[in-house]
């Protein structure tokens, strides 16, 4: 009870409902900051910075004017029954915070199947070359390097390089091997030296990091076989759901740069990890990594801080493919292996646009070939083997509902299909009762809602009347609305 008392005069309690869950937080923090220790993800799809709206909350019982955020965001109604915007309201006292669920982080559904690639043909810089190294005799000292590069040398690798720490764990790696060994090579450098013949052990993995979503592939180097795929969502979210929402995170506080290389870091070990205990592999066999992302991803990815990204001209630090060693980043490979980061073409068309050209080969396409990737930052490609020219516009907002008032990712409760009939019907993700509207189900909205007449061609809403929709219309903040579902409503099939 004491230290209770205690805790209560240095800090607040906040007590986070329906879950029952308090913590103590130092005064003036905010609600979403506070959700945050206490585990409970509340959506912040601008990043805490009071834009997107996203992170409703109910307080009680607390008199505390609204900010500028949200007077612009919530309707009066809204203020008047307590909520709030949970990144604008600092804690002040102690206070019990109720988090709906629609203002809850939904589980997604990520894809992790990619392109079925025709024949191609492997290039790989990695050698793994067994040999049986000479053993010394009293007629024979030569050093046991001297013998292993001679070994290598007949075999057609020479010159090459070794680590210091290779060099220091080299004569007991090759007397414990009995003189038969395998050595990893990167281009001259010796990377790994192995007991007896390991020459079919010899894996990478490629690393798509997603604004959204991060999906990782175990590849074999020896037959180009993908061996197993594992993916999670971008733990970066809490920092804004887009480039630009991270970029600008990082320009203000910039010691956020190494949370968010940290956070992106640990979610890429924990594929890896998932990808050695699904396939059985051991982490020492995989050699090289290859990191594909847009260039904020990719800039985060090695700390580099993407500000400038931001701000006019939007110039990246480095755009050229980068070599990394694994040790340096801490990732879950061979230490001494590589991560290799594709080039970027520009500030916002990044190396998974490059990945894209690579694996579509549109490139050396006879045919002009348009290719699209459809993610929270979009990029198109359009050309031929004369030439190819690039684009990119944020398309996440329109798959993730941000900066539309009802708008919410495709997680359960989310309407992705409408059909306007005689009567408005709905299509709910999971069958569960609607708590919002995703990119699929706008487009459908839209598209059935010119149809039905009730937009104009210039997109105004056509209100009269004698339309049969008149009951679903009503009047709100900024002007008329059209209700496509009446909150908790379930999945409503047409009747044909
Ligand atoms: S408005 Fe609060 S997180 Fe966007």
């Amino acid at each position: 009870m004491k230290e209770e008392q205690r805790m209560s005069r240095e800090k607040v309690k906040v007590t986070f409902m329906p879950d029952d869950k308090s913590i103590y937080v130092g005064k003036g923090i905010s609600i979403l900051k506070a959700s945050e220790l206490a585990g409970i993800t509340i959506s912040s799809l601008c990043g805490g910075r009071g834009l997107c709206g996203k992170c409703k909350v109910q307080v009680s019982g607390v008199d505390k004017s609204p900010s500028a955020a949200e007077l612009k965001l919530l309707s009066q109604d809204e203020i008047k029954m307590g909520v709030r915007l949970a990144c604008s309201f600092p804690l002040e006292e102690d206070t019990v915070v109720v988090v709906p669920n629609e203002s809850r982080e939904k589980r997604v559904s990520i894809l992790q199947e990619g392109l079925k690639l025709g024949e191609f043909h492997l290039q790989s810089d990695l050698s793994k070359v067994y040999m049986e190294v000479e053993q010394p005799t009293l007629y024979n000292q030569s050093s046991d390097l001297e013998r292993l590069e001679r070994a290598l040398r007949e075999r057609g690798f020479a010159p090459v390089e070794l680590s210091g720490n290779l060099i220091r764990e080299l004569p007991e790696k090759i007397r414990s091997s009995d003189y038969s060994l395998t050595a990893a090579i990167i281009g001259n450098k010796v990377i790994s030296l192995e007991k007896g013949d390991t020459t079919q052990k010899a894996f990478g993995v490629a690393i798509d990091i997603g604004t959204t979503t991060l999906v990782g592939y175990l590849m074999d180097l020896n037959s180009g076989r993908q061996i197993s795929v594992a993916s999670k969502v971008n733990p970066q979210r809490v920092y804004g759901s887009d480039v630009m929402s991270r970029a600008a995170q990082v320009s203000e506080r910039p010691e956020l740069i190494e949370t968010m290389q940290a956070l992106v870091m640990s979610a890429i070990n924990e594929i890896i990890d998932h990808l050695i205990s699904d396939s059985g592999v051991k982490e020492d066999y995989i050699y090289k990594m290859t990191i594909v992302g847009n260039t904020c991803m990719q800039h985060l990815f090695l700390g580099v801080s993407p500000k400038y990204l931001a701000l006019a001209p939007y110039s990246p630090v480095f755009s050229r493919a980068i070599r990394v060693s694994a040790k340096e980043l801490g990732l879950h490979i061979n230490p001494d292996g590589y991560v290799h980061l594709l080039p970027s073409l520009a500030g916002f068309v990044g190396a998974d646009t490059m990945g894209m050209i690579l694996s579509t080969l549109i490139h050396r396409s006879d045919k002009i070939k348009l290719a699209i990737d459809l993610g929270t930052n979009g990029e198109i490609v359009l050309g031929s083997k004369d030439g190819l020219t690039a684009c990119s516009a944020a398309a996440g907002p329109a798959f993730e509902g941000e900066h539309i008032q009802c708008g919410m990712i495709a997680a359960p409760g989310a309407i992705d299909r409408v059909i306007i009939h005689d009567d408005v019907y709905i299509h709910t993700i999971g069958d569960a009762p609607s708590i919002g509207i995703c990119g699929s189900g706008l487009i459908d909205a839209i598209a059935e809602m010119r149809k039905a007449g009730i937009i104009h061609e210039r997109g105004r809403l056509i209100c009269e009347d004698e339309t049969k929709f008149v009951k679903r219309f009503k009047s709100g903040k900024d002007g008329n609305q059209f209700v496509i579902s009446y909150g908790s409503e379930k999945n409503k099939t047409p009747p044909w």
